[in-house]
């Protein structure tokens, strides 16, 4: 049995949806594509920020373009309080689950998008009650908190 399915998410269009419990650690589905350089996929139109993205990002010089229909993980959306993490190297990239999730909750993972001038590009409407309200990586959220705080 697949352990997903395609759904209308409440999020962003189309989502990943879990087909039944999942338990914490699973492999869930690779996340597949082709390894282009960061340098090519920084000016490509292809990844404009007014499009939905579909790249995943390996390392300082590689993402994995995942515009593809045979890639069924490029319909996971971003989360700021999510239930799968992508972990992997190369082309063998995969989305586990990181808690115990139940049939019928939308599969999440953090985009990890860093915080610079163009944050706010990225609007998070993952409607959990840790959002931040822009798509930011864990680790540099507090900053939004912060300049919040100030405003
Ligand atoms: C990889 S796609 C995800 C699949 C997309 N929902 C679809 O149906 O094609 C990434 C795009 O989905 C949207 N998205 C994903 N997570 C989001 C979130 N938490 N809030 C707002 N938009 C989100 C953004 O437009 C982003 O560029
Ligand atoms: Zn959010």
């Amino acid at each position: 049995m697949k352990l997903y399915k395609i759904k209308k998410s409440n999020i962003d269009k189309n989502g990943l949806y879990a087909n039944c419990d999942i338990k914490k650690g699973r492999r869930i589905i690779q996340y597949k594509g082709k390894i282009i350089s960061v340098t090519k996929s920084e000016i490509d139109p292809k990844f404009n920020n007014e499009r939905a993205i579909y790249l995943f990002n390996i390392n300082k010089k590689f993402d994995l373009d995942g515009d593809f229909k045979f890639n069924t993980a490029r319909l996971i959306n971003h989360s700021c309080d999510p239930n799968c993490e992508v972990f992997g190297s190369g082309l063998k990239i995969w989305v586990y689950a990181m808690k115990d999730i139940k049939k019928g909750e939308e599969l999440s993972y953090d985009y990890g998008f860093s915080f610079d001038e163009d944050y706010k590009q990225y609007p998070c409407r993952c409607g959990s009650e840790k959002c931040v309200g822009y798509i930011i990586r864990e680790g540099s959220r507090w900053r939004i908190k912060k300049s919040r705080k100030f405003s």
